[in-house]
């Protein structure tokens, strides 16, 4: 019975509920977060309309009745309302269902009102894993993702840094000294604040040399979260970054000094990623004086990746799986590799690909992510490193504006990207160009008409032409590339297509104006839907649209969401409304 429950005991502070026992259990969960300002997230307008329910009450006045809103919007503003507790009750005379958001109205109106709910307050911060925020030292269980070439700017991961969320800088595609320029230049303007943020290391297969030169520059400047993506197997690289500095703390833990995410989309990588490094790799780290013995005896107790990303269908490299089937998958098999190993800590699974929108962001935790990760949304923001044309490009696209094509750095294999299509032919071009690589053996089968026309729409300029610069780019880089295209057809017309294929991007990025119909720009269906729920805001003004407020309204509309089922899961008859959060404006 409520009125059992003796008043003093009901604490209201955020973190601090006593009234049952699974709150009691959240409690302790959270205890190193209650420091967190989650109040201070404010709202520069209000959410919905105001109740009028809720007057101000001065001390040596009587206390205000308490007061119960029955209104068609009650439960659309019990959802708003988030950061409150909210009581729902049914009026026992009329049947009429209302909110309170007055603690002592399931007490005192007990007589004229059953309670049937009380909701504890929900945050954007405690939406994911409290393991994750507390390893990585962030406030916000949300990470926006690598952009290759930099499209991830520095600029980017340290707005993202301050705002107390992770961010991984775009290193794929750089440069190894561009890399450390930018690492180290984030490093210094984040000097004394102790934000957390990280870089990628994208699987270089064919250069093993580059993820070792990578690791390298990351573990002498103490880059301290690398993500690893695109990856085929374990490599040395990447099991020295996430094995170096594993040390035995006092509890018996094994202790992580650096700290390696995995982005994959196939169970059989998680498996690897989850399970310990293998033994014969660790002997050879070993062996050739990159690991410790103590390193690599403490690395068979730890998964190679605490945090694994699961990156469903999203924009650039992308297996296009569905989310709602893959997470509970990995999540299953994290079970039994937990089951098996018995760590200390489980690795932590979290989503990415197609996260655009708050309902996206809400249904990503409801099916266990510990934390999500968002990337084409991104790449239209203040910070991104690309043109303003390609984002406004961005900004006009609906989820289906999204299109498959050979990928440029693995453009032989038949390894596709997703981009976007709308006011690109970059998507049917590039396909053309692939499917000729595959039946023609050199440039010399495909037929005239067609080299005409390729060279007239797709390359603007003669194939020799196009072969002369590219002969010129890799004889100074990669010669044996050349030597190989002279003595394999086939070979010369890959590296011609994929002058082609690579500049797309470049274009893109520096918004060349004659190459606008080639432009690739890598982007998912997440853009679409993010462009469909900002429409009338005022983050459809690119001007405005940071990466900080993206973030954070997307976490906040998560929570309404959230709350919104919550309120649904008591059986309440929760209008639509309740399902809506336009973005605002919000500080942190
Ligand atoms: C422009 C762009 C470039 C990307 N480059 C990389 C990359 O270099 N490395 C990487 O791990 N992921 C890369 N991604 C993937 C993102 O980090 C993120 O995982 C993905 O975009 C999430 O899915 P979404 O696009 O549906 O939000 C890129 C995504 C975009 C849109």
């Amino acid at each position: 019975m409520w009125a059992a429950r003796p008043l003093q005991n009901w604490k209201v502070r955020p973190g601090d509920d006593t009234t049952d026992d699974a709150a009691l259990q959240l409690d302790e969960r959270l205890l190193p977060m209650t420091n967190f300002p989650s109040e201070a997230l404010r709202v520069s307008e209000p959410i919905g309309e105001p109740t009028d329910v809720l007057g101000a009450w001065h001390a040596g006045e009587p206390p205000p009745a308490v007061q119960v809103d029955s209104s068609r919007d009650a439960f659309a503003i019990a959802a708003a309302r988030f950061r409150e507790r909210v009581h729902v009750l049914r009026d026992r005379t009329t049947g009429d269902l209302g909110v309170s958001f007055d603690d002592s109205g399931p007490w005192s109106l007990e007589a004229s009102h059953a309670l049937i709910a009380s909701l504890p307050p929900v945050y954007p911060e405690w939406l994911g894993s409290a393991a994750f925020l507390q390893t990585h030292g962030v406030r916000f269980p949300y990470v926006t993702g690598a952009m290759a070439h930099g499209i991830a700017t520095r600029r980017l991961v340290v707005a993202m840094a301050r705002a107390e969320s992770l961010a991984f800088f775009g290193a794929a595609g750089l440069a190894p000294d561009d890399v450390e320029a930018n690492v180290v230049g984030i490093e210094g303007d984040l000097e004394g604040t102790g934000a957390a943020w990280g870089s990628d290391l994208i699987h270089t297969p064919h250069d093993p040399s580059i993820e070792e030169k990578l690791v390298d520059i990351y573990l002498a400047r103490g880059v301290r979260r690398v993500s690893a993506s695109a990856f085929m197997r374990l490599t040395p690289a990447v099991v020295r970054y996430a094995c170096t500095g594993l040390t035995l703390a006092r509890d018996g833990s094994v202790h992580r000094t650096n700290h390696l995410f995995s982005k994959l989309s196939r169970s059989e990588m998680a498996q690897l990623f989850m399970s310990p490094a293998p033994a014969e790799i660790l002997a050879a780290l070993v062996d050739r004086g990159a690991l410790t013995p103590a390193e690599a005896e403490l690395a068979a107790r730890v998964p190679v990746a605490e945090d694994i990303t699961f990156e469903a269908d999203s924009g650039g490299h992308t297996d296009n799986r569905p989310l709602t089937a893959m997470l509970p998958t990995l999540i299953a098999l994290r079970e039994e590799i937990q089951a098996k190993y018995g760590y200390h800590q489980s690795p932590r699974i979290g989503a990415a690909g197609g996260i655009g929108s708050p309902s996206a962001v809400a249904a990503a935790f409801a099916l266990g992510a510990a934390y999500v990760m968002t990337g084409s949304v991104n790449q239209s923001t203040v910070e991104a490193g690309t043109s303003d044309l390609a984002k406004e490009m961005l900004a006009g696209a609906e989820p289906t504006d999204v299109a498959m094509c050979p990928s440029p750095d693995m453009f032989e294999m038949g390894v596709k990207v997703q981009v976007l299509k709308r006011g690109t032919l970059f998507a049917s071009r590039s396909t053309l160009l692939r499917e000729l690589y595959r039946v023609h053996a050199g440039l010399e089968e495909i037929p005239s008409e067609t080299v005409a026309r390729i060279e007239r729409e797709i390359f603007q300029r003669p194939l020799a032409d196009v072969w002369t610069e590219t002969r010129d780019y890799f004889a100074s880089r990669m010669p044996g590339e050349v030597e190989r295209a002279e003595r394999d057809p086939k070979h010369k017309m890959a590296l011609v297509f994929r002058w082609y294929i690579g500049l797309g991007s470049h274009w893109a990025i520096a918004g060349v104006p004659e190459r606008k119909l080639d432009y690739q720009i890598w982007c998912g269906p997440a853009m679409g839907a993010f462009n469909r729920w900002v429409r009338g805001s005022f983050l459809a003004n690119l001007q405005h649209r940071t990466v900080v407020q993206v973030a954070l309204n997307l976490l906040e509309g998560a929570a309404v969401f959230t709350r919104a089922q919550q309120l649904r899961s008591f059986g309440l008859p929760v209008p639509d409304a309740a399902f809506q959060y336009s973005p605002r404006f919000l500080t942190s």
